[in-house]
């Protein structure tokens, strides 16, 4: 939960560390047949030698750090020697061109052997620090091993695993940074590639909506000999539009407009072409299922459920259509406003640090300025950073300890090898300094940019754990209310009429009991604690003659595990989202199953909205329900994608009233695309969710969400089926001109956008892993 991991330095000195942070490492996943394709594609002209044998090419500098290289290896090889490379935990084979910047050089190609690789590779500037995404080895090739070489070529404008482009760049340096357990591999024959043939190839060809065929293309294709038949008869293609989608140049988008609809039976494209054995493209088109819209019945959509936690900077909140944004996480809890320090407890051993993005009354400017709103968290604990250096474990003082921070070796990890906490408690005065009403009262009133929400803290019932250097004794239900009312109070004093979100509790299990255990509960009349939590504030407000609580603000983790990410692992991210709504949805996970973990109805059934929509109407009505933290569980695959704008669509038609991702979504990642289908770029859903009456809901493995804003129609339409499409007649959808968005399917990721007319309702497809945005012109 909240993990905020080191920041990431750009290089810009000789053998510096290039920080990798693992939880902001967002990447897309794109299909295999990419990835083909690009392998296919052949390297000529003039490459720069970066190594072939015995020693690096001249004008190569060895910019490495923590790794044992040896340039003459001969224990594997091809020519004479390779390069064999032992990098301990985040650390790097890096080298420096002193020939001028390869920024006109189209790719980099190498040989690499070795066995569980998890290396990132980034291209960077010595002049400015500028440095590409992290693309990961793993996203170039899945069979990469120790026996032989494998040839990989990374094309500068199709980054592996993104699609998107290097840019351009004073580029002379390439590092090759392991991960946490560290790696140890042979690489031979790098080279920066000149040129990059392309070969022609039609990547992927789906059905769309009525009579639509979406294409996606490299390479000067032929489109002349491209046919499309409907159970064996040719329907003739009467219009074909082309275009290069926003972030991913390599690839051309051209939609096919058919002289006939769809309709169940076998839709083959055939393009008429060898096309590398992949001629024709066939789908099984389904059984229609009605579906109708009722634009009349509808209830206004928050429009602050469209959020994320710390967003990149303005152009990204314009990009996607941000609507609010979240500093929050662990490492604010000791955020001192007064010197811009902080301190990420256990997420990153204990240590003081310079806070990131490091002035708040900034942030909540360029934030607000962008046109997002801005939700500050303010640290309610006695103790916040002294400086940008001290640490609470250090070895030389502590010498047991489980281990310590590779790049700064007398942190150590406050746990005994045994994973028990150090003893004694460190004297928080080392390394922080006291904080408190007053203080957070003076620094909110003095901010030049006000939040529209302050949060009071974060996840403080788990401090214990999170902050224990200085809070080891665990959270009650009555300090952590002490400390929610005397925060709310000074915030409220601070700024007039700020709102406030709290107690941003991390789980399920916590919003139940607290740190001490079910004894507390015991001596609370055994309410769970959140319910007994609002008729607190409930109480609060009658003595205080105001509300103190605005928002009941959680977090959101689901608790079924999805980790392994393989098929099965896959229907269940896309599935377990029925957990916010669903009132007969069983959770597929450890809640619910005894011993008895609450005092809740239903409780196997998260049904996470309804249940506290209904727990607010009795304890404390009025009050808003916000998730400042959610997830999809994977922000690097289609499926994240995929569920987070299922989620979107569920918190508008459930009644959110806000919500904020966790952590930062990249941009031309899964996650997102799904804030662009629904927000990209100024063309946003309705504001009005309106109803939808499926005859066949089928929830697991589809969602369909329609909304209405000045007499138009907004649908999104999620089709979370790996490999068949489904067909929808949409009654009541008006015919006409719809603006439509769509991404997924066989082509991975990237922005696919249209104009499109529809005159039939009948049979709108919408393929395989796609979630498609129709909006009415
Ligand atoms: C090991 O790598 C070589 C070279 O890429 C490849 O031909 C071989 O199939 C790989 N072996 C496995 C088990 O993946
Ligand atoms: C990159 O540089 C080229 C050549 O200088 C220029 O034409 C192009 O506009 C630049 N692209 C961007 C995105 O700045
Ligand atoms: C896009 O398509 C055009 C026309 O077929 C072709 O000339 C161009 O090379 C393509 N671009 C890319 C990046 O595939
Ligand atoms: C494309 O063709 C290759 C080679 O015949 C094959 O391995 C691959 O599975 C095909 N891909 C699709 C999507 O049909
Ligand atoms: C863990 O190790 C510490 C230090 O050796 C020891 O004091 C403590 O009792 C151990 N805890 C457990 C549960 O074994
Ligand atoms: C907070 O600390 C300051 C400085 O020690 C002190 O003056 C002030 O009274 C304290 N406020 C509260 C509410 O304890
Ligand atoms: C909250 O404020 C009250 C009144 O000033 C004080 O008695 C109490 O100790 C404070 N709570 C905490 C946890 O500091
Ligand atoms: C083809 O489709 C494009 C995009 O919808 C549209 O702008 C254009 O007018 C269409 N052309 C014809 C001849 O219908």
């Amino acid at each position: 939960m909240a993990v905020i991991g080191s920041p990431r330095p750009t290089p810009t000195e000789r053998g510096q560390q290039i920080y990798r942070d693992s939880a902001a490492d967002t990447h897309n996943m794109r299909t295999l047949l990419l990835q083909l394709a690009w392998l296919a594609a052949c390297v000529i002209a003039d490459d720069i030698t970066v190594y072939t044998d015995n020693a690096l090419a001249a004008e190569w500098e060895d910019w490495s750090w923590g790794s044992t290289i040896n340039y003459a290896a001969t224990d594997l090889f091809e020519g004479s020697s390779s390069i064999s490379v032992n990098s301990a935990a985040w650390s790097a084979l890096s080298v420096k061109y002193d020939g001028g910047p390869f920024s006109s050089y189209q790719g980099l190609r190498f040989d690499i052997a070795g066995d569980g690789l998890d290396l990132t590779i980034t291209i960077s500037s010595s002049v400015d620090g500028t440095t590409s995404p992290n693309i990961l080895l793993t996203d170039m090739s899945s069979t990469i091993n120790s026996t032989a070489f494998t040839s990989l070529l990374l094309n500068f404008n199709d980054l592996p695993g993104l699609g998107s482009a290097l840019g351009n760049g004073t580029w002379d340096r390439i590092s090759w940074q392991a991960g946490a357990n560290g790696d140890v591999y042979h690489i031979d024959n790098i080279f920066i590639v000149q040129q990059i043939i392309v070969p022609p190839l039609f990547l992927s060809a789906e059905p769309l909506a009525a009579n639509t065929i979406a294409v996606t293309t490299q390479g000067a294709v032929d489109f002349s000999g491209l046919t499309v038949s409907l159970n064996g008869k040719t329907i003739d293609i009467v219009n074909t539009t082309s275009y290069i989608p926003v972030g991913t140049p390599a690839n051309n988008i051209t939609y096919l407009t058919l002289a006939q609809n769809f309709a169940q039976g076998t839709l083959v494209i055939d393009t008429g072409v060898p096309n590398g054995g992949n001629q024709t493209f066939s789908f099984t088109l389904p059984k229609v299922q009605y579906l109708s819209f009722v634009q009349d019945v509808n209830h206004p959509i928050s429009p602050d459920i469209y959020g994320v936690n710390f967003p990149v900077d303005g152009p990204y909140i314009q990009d996607l259509g941000v609507t609010m944004s979240r500093w929050g996480g662990n490492a604010v809890t000791a955020y001192n406003p007064a010197g811009q320090f902080t301190n990420a407890g256990n997420d990153w051993y204990f240590e003081n640090r310079v806070a990131s993005p490091p002035d708040a009354d900034d942030w909540v400017g360029w934030v607000e300025g962008a046109g997002s709103k801005a939700l500050l968290t303010v640290p309610a604990l006695d103790w916040v950073s002294k400086d940008a250096t001290s640490y609470s474990y250090p070895i030389s003082e502590y010498p047991l300890q489980s281990g310590s921070d590779p790049f700064l070796a007398n942190a150590g990890s406050g746990l005994f090898p045994n994973g028990s906490y150090v003893l004694p408690v460190p004297d928080p005065s080392t390394v922080y300094t006291p904080w408190n009403t007053t203080m957070a009262k003076a620094w909110l009133s003095g901010l030049a940019n006000k939040p529209t929400l302050v949060a009071i803290d974060n996840e403080i019932e788990i401090t214990s754990n999170t902050h224990q250097d200085m809070h080891p004794v665990p959270m009650s239900y009555d300090e952590e209310l002490s400390r929610m009312l005397n925060f709310s109070i000074a915030a409220k004093e601070a700024i007039p009429g700020v709102q406030v979100a709290m107690p941003s509790t991390c789980n399920w299990w916590y919003y139940w009991t607290s740190d001490v255990g079910f004894s507390d509960n015991a001596a609370h009349d055994n309410i769970d604690f959140l319910p007994w939590f609002l008729t607190q504030m409930a109480a609060a407000e009658k003595t205080q003659g105001q509300r103190l609580l605005d928002y009941l603000d959680i977090h959101y983790y689901y608790a079924p595990d999805t980790s392994a990410n393989d098929d099965a692992a896959k229907a269940l991210r896309l599935r377990m989202t029925r957990s916010l709504w669903d009132t007969t949805y069983v959770d597929e996970s450890w809640i619910g199953v005894p011993p008895q973990q609450n005092q809740q109805w239903d409780n196997t059934i998260v049904q996470l909205i309804p249940r506290f929509r209904t727990l607010i109407d009795i304890n404390y009505p009025g009050t808003k329900l916000s998730l400042s933290e959610f997830s999809s569980t994977n922000d690097n695959d289609i499926t994240g994608g995929l569920a987070t704008v299922d989620m979107l669509g569920i918190f508008g038609q459930q009644h959110l009233d806000s919500a904020t991702y966790w952590a930062t979504p990249d941009e031309l990642g899964p996650i997102g695309l799904a804030y662009w289908l629904y927000r990209g770029f100024g063309v946003h859903f309705g504001a009005n969710s309106a109803q939808v009456n499926m005859a066949t809901p089928n929830p697991d493995t589809q969602g369909v969400y329609a909304a209405t804003e000045n007499g138009k129609l907004s649908l999104v339409i999620v089709n979370k089926n790996p490999d068949t499409p489904i067909t929808f007649e949409l009654d009541n959808m008006p015919f006409g001109s719809y603006f439509v968005r769509h991404f997924g399917g066989q082509a991975g990721v990237a922005k696919w956008q249209t104009t499109m007319e529809i005159n039939s309702i009948d049979y709108i497809v919408v393929p395989a892993y796609t979630a498609v945005f129709m909006l009415q012109n």
